[in-house]
């Protein structure tokens, strides 16, 4: 049955496109970027459905004071973390996300990341703009024929694979879904995380934050690994542990890291402050999706959605 949804609230900097269409399409769209979260309770009851980013969090309270009116939340990204998707199955609110909107912008950071972990070209940079000119200071190692683990063979970590693979390395990887015929097909050699652990040069993880995978990377993991592994996180902080991470590098097992995300953001904790800071980390904050094209993308199938929820189908008009 169509929702017959008609005022949507705007949470998070979600592209113009996306109010563009919607409006096409009689849907009446209103920006409240960064609401606290009292607000956020207030002005929820006034509205059909909310579209958030990573930003906002629509917990079970902001649910409930929505009840009655709220029908939808729209994610426009892919991680429905930041959304209590329980609570809002519970009322009867659909969420919904746009998984592969941003997937290629996430894959090509990873893949900068990794690059950035070889070369030091942040720290150089950082030296020239100081007036210095330190060229033994920055060598760095080739990609070529290192091995990358990649842990999480879904969109993002096979795009990521593929991509890496043409530098010349050896793509290993584990997942418990992906087929090994799929696996191969992106160029990957599926194994165990055990075969993985002291076969991988760097190690990068996509997998989504769930209990099977916080602290997939650990102190206990980290110590069956090679002598100055490298890792990289632009999936969801709290994956890698920063702690062990954090001692791995002043023990020289990690010779390098590499985050977007954080279990915090904008991160407050003594140790992610630590880590960020360290010279052998390369820290961004939260830019996987920040793209012009992907934010574009997630933006029109947002509201795409929302306009077959409307029992229509989005029609183009600039
Ligand atoms: P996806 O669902 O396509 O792939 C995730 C894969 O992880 C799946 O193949 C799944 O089988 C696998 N997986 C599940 N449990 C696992 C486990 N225990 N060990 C290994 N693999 C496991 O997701 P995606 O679109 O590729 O996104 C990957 C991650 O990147 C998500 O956490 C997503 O939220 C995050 N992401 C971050 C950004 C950013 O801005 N940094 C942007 C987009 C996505
Ligand atoms: C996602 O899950 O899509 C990303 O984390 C990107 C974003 O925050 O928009």
């Amino acid at each position: 049955m169509p929702l017959n949804i008609r005022k949507v609230l705007v949470c998070d900097a979600v592209d113009k496109s996306c109010v563009e269409l919607l409006e096409q399409h009689g849907i009446k769209v209103t920006y409240k970027l960064k609401l606290p979260v009292e607000e956020l309770c207030q002005e929820v009851k006034n509205f059909d459905a909310a579209i958030v980013r990573s930003d906002t969090k629509i917990t079970a309270e902001v649910l409930a004071a929505g009840s009655g009116s709220l029908k939808v939340v729209g994610r426009a990204g892919a991680g429905v973390d930041n959304i209590d998707v329980p609570a809002a199955t519970a009322q009867n609110v659909v969420v919904l996300n746009t998984p592969g909107g941003n997937s290629i912008s996430a894959c090509e950071l990873t893949c900068i990341l990794i690059g950035s972990l070889a070369r030091p070209v942040v720290p150089a940079g950082q030296s020239m703009k100081e007036g210095r000119w330190d060229r033994k200071l920055y060598a760095g190692t080739e990609l070529y024929g290192k091995t990358l683990a990649v842990l999480g063979l879904g969109r993002i970590g096979r795009e990521v694979a593929i991509r890496m693979k043409t530098w010349g390395m050896r793509i290993i990887g584990y997942d418990p879904i992906t087929t090994e015929a799929e696996a191969k097909a992106a160029g990957i050699e599926k194994m165990t995380l055990e075969e993985i652990w002291p076969l991988a040069d760097y190690i990068t993880v996509h997998t989504p934050l769930i209990p099977a995978t916080r602290n997939l990377i650990s102190a206990e993991t980290l110590a069956k690994c090679k002598q100055g592994v490298k890792v990289v996180n632009v999936a969801r902080g709290g994956i890698i542990d920063e702690q062990a991470v954090l001692d791995g590098l002043e023990s020289g097992k990690v010779a390098g890291a590499a985050f977007d995300v954080y279990p915090e953001e904008p991160p407050k904790s003594a140790v992610t402050k630590a880590l960020i800071s360290h010279p052998k980390v390369v820290a961004t904050p939260h830019l996987g999706a920040s793209t012009s094209e992907a934010q574009v993308r997630v933006a029109v199938e947002v509201a795409e959605q929302f306009i077959a929820l409307n029992g229509t189908s989005p029609k183009y008009t600039s």
